[in-house]
């Protein structure tokens, strides 16, 4: 059924539906509750070609690296007594979301987090009023989102300003502006000279800045947190990660961020908690555009959607241990190229879903038996 709505059908299926937290994002002014249209088009492209090109993401490595630094820095102070690295994960990236969207000399940077903190608590959970519309009004989620929405607002207005200011007592040569370039002012630019089919507007850069916080810090830290809480459980594994790390780094001082290329059995690790743990575990709602038939089912126009892809992902009718692997470790062999297939399509809200079967790999090993990665 997932399947026919993420893939067969998808473009019946990829709208968003007006729910309490795409009030706090700008009222679908963003990319992630944008409706399906060119609006949400032309966002996605800027986000895909501009914000998040290979080459953008390399540009923040020194970023990164520091962020990284930092915290190894912090824990080996701290010799034996107990660190919260729950806390630790959620500073980081927090911290390097904001260096790499706002800059790294913003003073606004920690009273934004501060005040996205308080809203992911709100929106974490279902909300009376998007379960039960007619109950709206005993919903007092509302009223304290929308609070937390000006403050937001005002400030990002701040940061903006700030930036715009910048922009025009720089030199408009083209090399000055790239330096030390952030987020914030790639999108000032594109606003300005970027030709765009809808022009910029400063709502839709907040929106934008909203995503990339709301969309990118919450959901990494929570990654970071179960794969630590599955090597827990899983001492042996503990150790061969610990085996890889060390030798990828023996006799360096600094960690690079090209170090981590040599972790693959890490990656591997890291992949198979976001598969058992997906830090989203129901999809955000979509909404059916026109009516349509799918599995003897009429499903009328206007239908919320939710896809469980936590079940998706740890359905036993596709997810078994490779034992033929001879891998004893079987939190990483039962991760699979479908897994890199899935992670993908979490970008694709149209019909350009990887044409390759998602559960049913042609690879496998038998009906339902996806591809193995190693
Ligand atoms: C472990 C990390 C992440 C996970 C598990 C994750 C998960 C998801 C999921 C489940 C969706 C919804 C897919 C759908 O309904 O079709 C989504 C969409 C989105 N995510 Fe992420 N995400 C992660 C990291 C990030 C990062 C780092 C950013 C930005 C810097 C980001 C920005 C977005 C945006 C903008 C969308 C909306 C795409 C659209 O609707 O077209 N995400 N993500």
């Amino acid at each position: 059924m997932a399947r026919e709505i993420l893939k067969t059908h998808d473009l019946i299926f990829a709208s968003r539906e007006k729910i309490l937290a795409s009030k706090a994002l700008y009222d679908g002014a963003d990319i992630i509750f944008a409706p399906y249209g060119s609006y949400w088009r032309e966002l996605r492209k800027i986000c895909v070609i501009e914000l998040l090109s290979a080459k953008r993401v390399k540009s923040f490595s020194t970023v990164r690296q520091e962020e990284m630094s930092n915290l190894v820095g912090y824990i080996s102070t701290m010799n034996n007594s107990p660190v919260n690295l729950s806390e630790m994960f959620l500073l980081i990236s927090n911290t390097t979301t904001s260096r790499v969207v706002f800059g790294t000399k913003c003073k606004h940077g920690p009273r934004f987090i501060s005040a996205m903190k308080k809203l992911v608590e709100f929106l974490s959970g279902f909300s009376v009023a998007d379960l039960f519309p007619s109950l709206s009004f005993v919903d007092t989620l509302n009223l304290r989102l929308k609070k937390c929405h000006r403050e937001m607002d005002e400030i990002l207005g701040e940061i903006i300003k700030e930036h715009e200011e910048k922009r025009e007592t720089m030199n408009s040569s083209n090399e000055e502006r790239q330096q030390g370039e952030d987020l914030v002012d790639v999108l000032l630019e594109l606003k300005e000279n970027g030709g765009l089919e809808f022009p910029l507007t400063i709502t839709s850069i907040k929106a934008v800045i909203m995503d990339m916080f709301g969309g990118g810090t919450e959901t990494s830290s929570t990654t970071l947190d179960w794969t630590m809480a599955e090597l827990m459980r899983h001492p042996e594994i503990m150790e061969k990660v610990q085996a890889e790390v060390r030798e990828a780094l023996k006799g360096k001082a600094k960690i690079k961020e090209e170090d981590t290329n040599e972790f693959h059995y890490m990656k591997l690790v890291i992949k198979e908690s976001l598969r058992l743990h997906p830090p989203v575990p129901l999809f955000l709602p979509r909404v059916c555009r026109e009516t349509c038939q799918m599995d003897g089912f009429k499903i009328p126009a206007g239908s919320r959607i939710l896809i469980n892809a936590w079940a998706m992902a740890t359905d036993p009718r596709y997810w078994r241990t490779r034992r033929a692997l001879g891998l004893r470790d079987s939190m990483a062999a039962r991760w699979t190229t479908k897994v890199a297939t899935m992670s993908t399509c979490l970008w694709c809200r149209q019909e350009d879903v990887p044409g390759d079967d998602l559960w049913h790999g042609s690879g496998g090993d038998g009906p339902g038996q996806p591809t193995l990665l190693f």
